[in-house]
This record gives structure tokens, sequence and C-alpha cells, in this order.
């Protein structure tokens, strides 16, 4: 089973981009399930029915959340009724949406989970004995397991990888907007980014205009960020699962959306 896995989409230009490069990577990389994360996916900041069904129009089967699911109210009967579309599972469990969900794959019970770092970010619970009770929920339910991991520092990132090595077939870090270097199948066969990217415009601040982001950072003033434009790039992975629910490999993907969908 091939997974395609891309990171946070901002704004208008991440929703364009994502739609125009996938014709071209489902060419490449022949993927079986196409997992997106949506939560900056309305003006940069969270994700409204409007552009969930944008993001499931361009080719996701599934979108993962974060920090900002919660930014646009009109969104949370969505949450509660879209199947496809999961918030992290360490969010108050009261809260719009589920954490978790399962799709069919090549033939494959795919669990996608949703879950959050819990340092620099709100979270009801930790997100080590969360997952291990989301797994235990999932026991006989799911042939393999795909988590997002949306989270600040690097450390928990890489040391959720290790928690879950051999019990899921990947650990896809996002949040931060930025690829790291570090894609591996670690020695449990658990697939492992600390974060995939985003999917947004190189020419700003991890997806918003760099003028803005330099105001904010010379004034301490609050600034109302709008998404930058130009380069758009899609970031991602494309993960090779076996029939075990192990992985056999993971590739990174950088790719500007203009050239991939020419
Ligand atoms: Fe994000
Ligand atoms: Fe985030």
């Amino acid at each position: 089973m091939r997974l395609l896995f891309i990171g946070d989409v901002v704004g208008k230009p991440g929703r364009r981009g994502l739609a125009a490069a996938m014709p071209a990577l489902r060419e490449r990389h022949l993927p079986d399930l196409v997992v997106v994360n949506g939560e900056n996916s309305a003006g940069g900041v969270g994700v409204t029915a409007e552009t969930a069904v944008e993001i499931f129009e361009a080719g996701a089967d599934v979108i993962t959340l974060g920090n900002h699911t919660y930014r646009h109210r009109e969104v949370y009967p969505y949450l509660d009724s879209e199947q496809r579309i999961v918030r992290p599972a360490n969010h108050p469990s009261q809260n719009p949406g589920r954490g978790h969900t399962v799709v069919d794959a090549a033939g494959m019970r795919v669990a996608v989970v949703s879950l959050s770092g819990s340092l620099y970010l709100q979270v009801e619970r930790l997100p080590f004995p969360v997952i291990d009770e989301v797994l235990e929920t999932l026991d006989g339910r799911a042939d393999a397991v795909i988590v997002d991991f949306h989270a600040e520092l690097t450390s928990e990132k890489v040391v959720m990888g290790w928690h879950l090595d051999g019990r899921v077939a990947a650990v896809l870090g996002t949040h931060t907007h930025v690829p790291t270097a570090d894609a591996r199948v670690l020695p449990g066969g658990t697939a492992h980014i600390t974060d995939v990217g985003m999917t947004g415009s190189r020419d700003g601040v991890i997806g918003v205009r760099w003028e803005q982001a330099l105001q904010s950072f010379r004034t301490q003033i609050p600034v109302r960020f709008e998404p930058a434009e130009g380069n758009v790039w899609v970031m991602g992975a494309v993960v090779e699962i076996g029939d075990d629910g192990l992985s056999r490999s993971i590739e990174q993907v950088l790719v500007p959306a203009d050239e991939s969908s020419g």
C-alpha cells in the first residue's frame, strides 16, 4: 500500500498548488491513499467545510488537522459529520470531531490518527498515553496505522517515532511548516520524519507574507497575517507499507506546484 502524505496546506495558494500538483504526484507515486493536513487551509489559519471539500476534490482521502482546528466555528458541525477529517486525539474529548478514522486502501483497513504534541501547544492530555489508548481501540480494527504528529519540538517528534516504532506504519510530523532531512524507517518498521513541511508559498515565512512576519517580530504587536502567494511548493512524503502494517520505505516529496503539474 502506498501512502502519499502532504503537509499543512496554507490558504488559497496552498489549495491551488495542491490541486495543480496532484495529477503529476499521482502519476509519479501511484498512491493508494492520500492524506493531507488541512489546518491552515482557510485563509492560512484553520479550516472550513469549503476548504476541506476543496482538498478532498483535489484528491485527498483523509484530512488531518492541528492546533488551528477550531478557529472557524462554522466548521464544527462538519467535523462531527464528516468521517474523513480528523483533529488531534488528545484535544478535549467533548470537542467537535474525532481523533482517528479508518478507511480502505488497497485492500487494507488503514487508520489515520491526528495527534498533537504537548509542548508549546494546548492539549488536554499528553500524546503518549493517548496514542496508546487509540492503538488499543484500533486493535483488530485496522491493518495499518498512520499518525500525523502535529508538534513544535523536534525532540518530542523524534521520541514519538521511537515510542511507536514497530506498532504503527508511520509517524509523520507536521506543524512547523519546515521540512526536516531525517526521513527513515526505524528498526521496528515505522516510517518517521520529524516534519514533512507545508504546501504553500516559499516566498514568505512558513506560508505567510514575510513583511507581516517581520513587522510582528520587530514591533511585538499582533499582526493580521495573510498567505504569501508566489513559488508554491508541495511538501510531504511517500511511504510504502506492507501487508504486515509496517513500512518498507519512506521518500520525501518536495516539488514546486507548477513544475509537478506541467
Ligand atoms: Fe500548520
Ligand atoms: Fe499547527
